[in-house]
């Protein structure tokens, strides 16, 4: 059996206790372990954006980190973006402007938005910007090109935008 390690995660506030395999992934052990099944595995290996979660508000991959590289910092999954009655921003204009079919990518859709618009907000040029000096601008098109990691196999892209241009407050 491979050796294990004690690790410790903080995730949504909470801080767990684990005892995992050094190769556990942050998405396995988020799912496996603590049961916080909102962070889907779409391809587990970096390609569709489903298990994004926030690690100290910036948006990444979980199936591409280790659990344990992640001790000391800040994880937020979907879980802990709000409650059913009491939605984030985010989550509230997903349902308003029907952001989903299936549902499965949804949860890293939300967390990589908000993830996006804090970029945004930093002013963190896009890797697809040509010109990396010019000031970033909230638009639509700035949401697509941020947004394409995150794959919908259902199509719903236009009302995933919808919804973010909504909470950015710009014109869809
Ligand atoms: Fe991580 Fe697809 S499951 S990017
Ligand atoms: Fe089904 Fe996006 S809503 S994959």
């Amino acid at each position: 059996t491979p050796t294990t390690m004690s690790i410790r995660l903080k995730v949504n506030g909470i801080e767990h206790q684990l005892m995992v395999d050094p190769r556990t992934s942050l998405l396995d052990a988020l799912r496996d372990r603590l049961h916080l099944t909102g962070s889907k595995k779409g391809c587990d290996q970096g390609q569709c954006g489903a298990c994004t979660v926030l690690i100290d508000g910036r948006r990444t991959t979980s199936c591409l980190t280790l659990a344990v590289m992640q001790e000391g910092h800040e994880i937020t999954t979907i879980e802990g973006l709000g409650t059913p009655t009491n939605l984030h921003p985010l989550q509230r204009a997903f349902v308003k402007h029907d952001g989903f079919q299936c549902g499965f990518c949804t949860p890293g859709q939300i967390c990589s938005a908000v993830g996006m618009l804090e970029e945004i907000r930093a002013g963190a040029p896009s890797h697809v910007t040509a010109d990396l000096t010019a000031q970033v601008v909230a638009s639509p098109m700035e949401f697509r090109e941020r947004m394409s990691g995150n794959i919908c196999r259902c199509g719903a892209y236009s009302n995933i935008q919808e919804a973010i241009a909504e909470v950015a407050g710009v014109k869809p």
